[in-house]
């Protein structure tokens, strides 16, 4: 997974948040910052993403009806931005079964790290996998470009790449550009659940959904809610005895 914070030094809050929200600041660029993967894939790591990650694809040609993406009935989608080792996503998976969970991400060890979870080795073809997991190993922003309107229940963003100097703000999810775009694919009454341990993206958040029509913003919670399983990074941030917030919007 993204074992590196992209990113360091001058934190955005020593220029008023506003030079970044306001006029100057630039829209995402199109191309993604980071990564591909830390260090040269093993054996094992090359076949899951050869043998398994097909099995569990998410099939863009389902994109405009995001429920026949999974073999069973599901009640509802979730999506989550960038998993990780896939720790959240697998559990949410387990304790829901009733719902289909895309998980994206692009740092192909995590991807790795998640399907080395679900199959044991030399299983990487044939071993079952969970009927409501689906992944995403592109850019979550271009799924969301492609899926339909309220289509998604919940959406989850935890310890995103934080991108703290001010220069590069453009590079965060949570940006002003993209908040409506997220709100499209949210139907009414749905939660987009964000959390981070830096101090800059916190302020950033805050900022951001200050003003905006699309979701009410209850204040930030400083210990993980219920329903909410942990992640490798939250873990480290927590040992690092770094403040957390989660914020749980709801989408008007
Ligand atoms: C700091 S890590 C946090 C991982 C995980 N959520 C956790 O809490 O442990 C952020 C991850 O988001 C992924 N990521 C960043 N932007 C993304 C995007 N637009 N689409 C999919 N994944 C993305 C990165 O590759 C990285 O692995």
């Amino acid at each position: 997974m993204g074992a590196h914070r992209p990113g360091s030094g001058t934190a955005l809050g020593t220029a008023p948040l506003s030079e970044a929200t306001g006029r100057r600041l630039k829209p995402p660029p199109e191309r993604l910052y980071g990564r591909p993967r830390s260090h040269a894939l093993r054996p094992r790591q090359v076949k899951l993403l050869a043998e398994t990650l097909p099995r569990l694809r998410f099939d863009v040609t389902r994109a405009s009806d995001p429920r026949a993406a999974f073999p069973a009935p599901v009640r509802a989608v979730w999506l989550e931005v960038g998993f990780g080792g896939g720790e959240h996503t697998l559990a949410q998976a387990a304790a829901h079964p009733d719902v289909g969970l895309i998980g994206s991400e692009v740092f192909e060890n995590g991807i790795c790290s998640l399907l080395s979870r679900l199959v044991p080795e030399g299983g990487e073809a044939t071993a079952k996998l969970p009927g409501n997991l689906r992944l995403w190993d592109r850019d979550a922003r271009a799924l969301i470009r492609l899926l339909p309107d309220a289509s998604l229940e919940k959406l989850f963003l935890l310890f995103p790449d934080p991108w703290p100097k001010a220069r590069h703000a453009k590079r965060r999810f949570v940006h002003p550009a993209l908040v409506p775009e997220v709100a499209r694919v949210l139907r009414s009454g749905a939660e987009w659940r964000i959390a981070t341990d830096d101090p800059t993206y916190q302020a950033w958040v805050a900022e951001v959904f200050a003003d905006q029509p699309f979701f009410d913003v209850p204040p930030p919670a400083t210990s993980r809610p219920e329903g909410w399983p942990a992640t490798r990074y939250e873990a480290k941030a927590a040992q690092a005895g770094r403040k957390l917030l989660f914020w749980c919007l709801c989408r008007r």
